[in-house]
């Protein structure tokens, strides 16, 4: 039986539920802060994202379903660090080309699109029908928001936030930490990090 415990009871959590049901997963759980979560859909919150133990005792493998990257990246780093099985979910409905690298602790959601020669790292959100096209580095816990695309060879760094709709043309590099808002077009390179909105998306915060 393959079992796995979820980090966040949340929207976003219940569709990497979803895209773990279809990986094959027959148990899941949830563990949240919030004690007064007790249920997400049909599934059971069994404790708080401190409490692994028992989950990892009883064969469980993990996925940390939070959208905040810096929260994200230190969950991570601890279920790893305490021997947790941090999984990747490939959505059945996803289109990985055959030379992708997807890093642990990815999720790639239903009719999102990875070119061939891109590379994303661990704990990344490629959201529902995003897609990465050719030549990409997605760096380390950065989120492709739904329906966000990258053009070829673009270079995001880590932690970015892509929000939904927005767009990165062509061999574009962004650095770590931007949050680019929903509906932005990135034409330029994006040196230091920030919140960047509009078409062309200039620098707000
Ligand atoms: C960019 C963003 C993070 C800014 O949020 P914020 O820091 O709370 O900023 P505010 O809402 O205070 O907005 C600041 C200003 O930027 C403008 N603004 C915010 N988001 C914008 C966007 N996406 N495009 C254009 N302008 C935007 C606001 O209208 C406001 O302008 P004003 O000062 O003239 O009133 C947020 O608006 C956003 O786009 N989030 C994306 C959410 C998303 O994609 N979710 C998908 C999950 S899958």
């Amino acid at each position: 039986m393959k079992k796995l415990a979820i980090l966040g009871a949340s929207g976003h959590g219940k569709v990497i539920a979803d895209t773990a049901l279809l990986n094959g997963y027959d148990e899941i759980v949830f563990l949240d802060d919030d004690e007064s979560i007790k249920t997400l859909g049909e599934y059971s919150v069994v404790g708080k994202t401190s409490e692994t133990s028992g989950p990892k005792a009883d064969g469980y493998d993990f996925f940390v379903g939070i959208g905040n990257a810096i929260i994200r990246q230190r969950m991570q780093k601890s279920l790893v660090q305490d021997g947790c099985n941090v999984v990747t979910l490939i959505h059945p409905q996803a289109v990985v080309a055959y030379d992708v690298t997807i890093g642990v602790g990815t999720v790639v959601m239903a009719g999102a699109v990875i070119n061939p020669g891109t590379t994303i790292g661990d704990g990344c959100i490629i959201n529902t029908c995003s897609s990465v096209d050719h030549d990409n580095t997605i760096g380390d816990f950065s989120h492709i928001s739904v329906g966000a695309h990258t053009a070829g060879t673009v270079t995001l760094g880590e932690r970015c936030w892509l929000g939904i709709g927005a767009v990165v043309s062509n061999n574009i590099s962004v650095a770590d930490d931007c949050m680019i808002g929903a509906g932005a077009v990135v034409v330029k390179d994006l040196k230091e990090a920030g919140t960047y909105v509009g078409v062309p998306a200039a620098k707000i915060k």
